[in-house]
């Protein structure tokens, strides 16, 4: 068994964006990003925070608007139109999820494609589904990145994806799909899970339900991807997978933390790069 170091292979493309950022910056060019926060909820609070951190490490530009929970539809939409039209922001990330009374997808809607670096808007999921994009969503990307960091050859291998979420489990079944494995997609109303998921070489869960995959659901040498980010009993941060007891399963397995967590903030940094190069005419 193998645990896949995902603190190591993020800062290896953290690198190679500071390394592309310095090389951009030289041309006169300084990739910017724009996160923005609707409330109070400590978890975004802290992912929010990190993003800002790894902007300043790889060399961006960055503004943080922190806005009250309060906040109507017509202030965020106005927002979102101002920086569309700002030649020094390139991306523009709204945190999820919004407070109640937001509508989320009218806010992804209005950001400009070619700005929206979470891959979120219609037009680039589109993109990811006939394999035509110019940015991946982030945890997916970083995931395609953990298993090519293994050596594990996707194709022709079956991958079993457990979870449907627009963020995580339907574009990973794309990803994998464009690297000709064999996807089957389980969620929460599928039969016979376990069956389905002992067969998997390369099993993903994004479930959001502590150790929900358990020693008995895996198949003997599989690689194991946790997405999850949950408190088990004892309020200890843990994964989807029941780690303990499924890892010497695994021919490789991620941990929680520090396997896909990661991931995500370093490919974000990657999208904001691909969107300065894009709209610089540098290719
Ligand atoms: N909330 C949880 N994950 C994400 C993400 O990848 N992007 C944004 N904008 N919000 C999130």
């Amino acid at each position: 068994m193998n645990i896949i170091d995902g603190k190591a292979v993020s800062k290896a493309v953290r690198e190679s964006v500071a390394k592309e950022t310095e090389a951009l910056k030289n041309k006169g060019v300084t990739p910017g990003l724009a996160v923005i926060i609707v409330g109070e909820d400590p978890a975004s609070q802290v992912y929010v925070k990190n993003k800002e951190k790894a902007c300043a490490e790889v060399g961006f530009y960055s503004e943080k608007y922190a806005l009250p929970e309060n906040t109507s539809q017509e202030e965020l939409n106005a927002l979102v139109k101002r920086l569309n039209l700002r030649g020094d922001i390139n991306g523009i990330l709204c945190q999820l999820p919004l407070p109640k009374h937001l509508n989320d997808k009218e806010v992804i809607n209005l950001i400009d494609p070619m700005k929206d670096v979470d891959a979120f808007h219609p037009q680039n999921v589109g993109a990811i589904m006939i394999g035509d994009y110019s940015f991946l969503p982030c945890t997916p990307a970083g995931i395609m990145e953990l298993i090519h960091s293994t050596g594990v050859d996707v194709c022709g291998k079956k991958a079993v994806v457990i979870g449907r979420s627009n963020i995580v489990g339907k574009p990973m079944a794309m990803l994998l799909l464009h690297e000709n494995a064999t996807v089957v997609m389980t969620h929460s109303k599928t039969q016979n899970l376990a069956e389905i998921t002992k067969e998997a070489d390369i099993l993903v869960a994004a479930v959001g339900r502590a150790k929900f995959v358990t020693a008995d659901m895996v198949k003997d040498g599989a690689l194991v991807i946790d997405v999850g980010m949950n408190r088990d009993e004892n309020g200890k941060l843990c994964g989807d997978v029941d780690f303990e007891n499924v890892k010497d399963k695994c021919s490789f397995i991620t941990p929680v933390p520090g396997g896909v967590g990661p991931m995500t903030i370093s490919m974000l940094m990657r999208n904001t790069l691909t969107a300065a190069k894009l709209q610089n005419g540098i290719v």
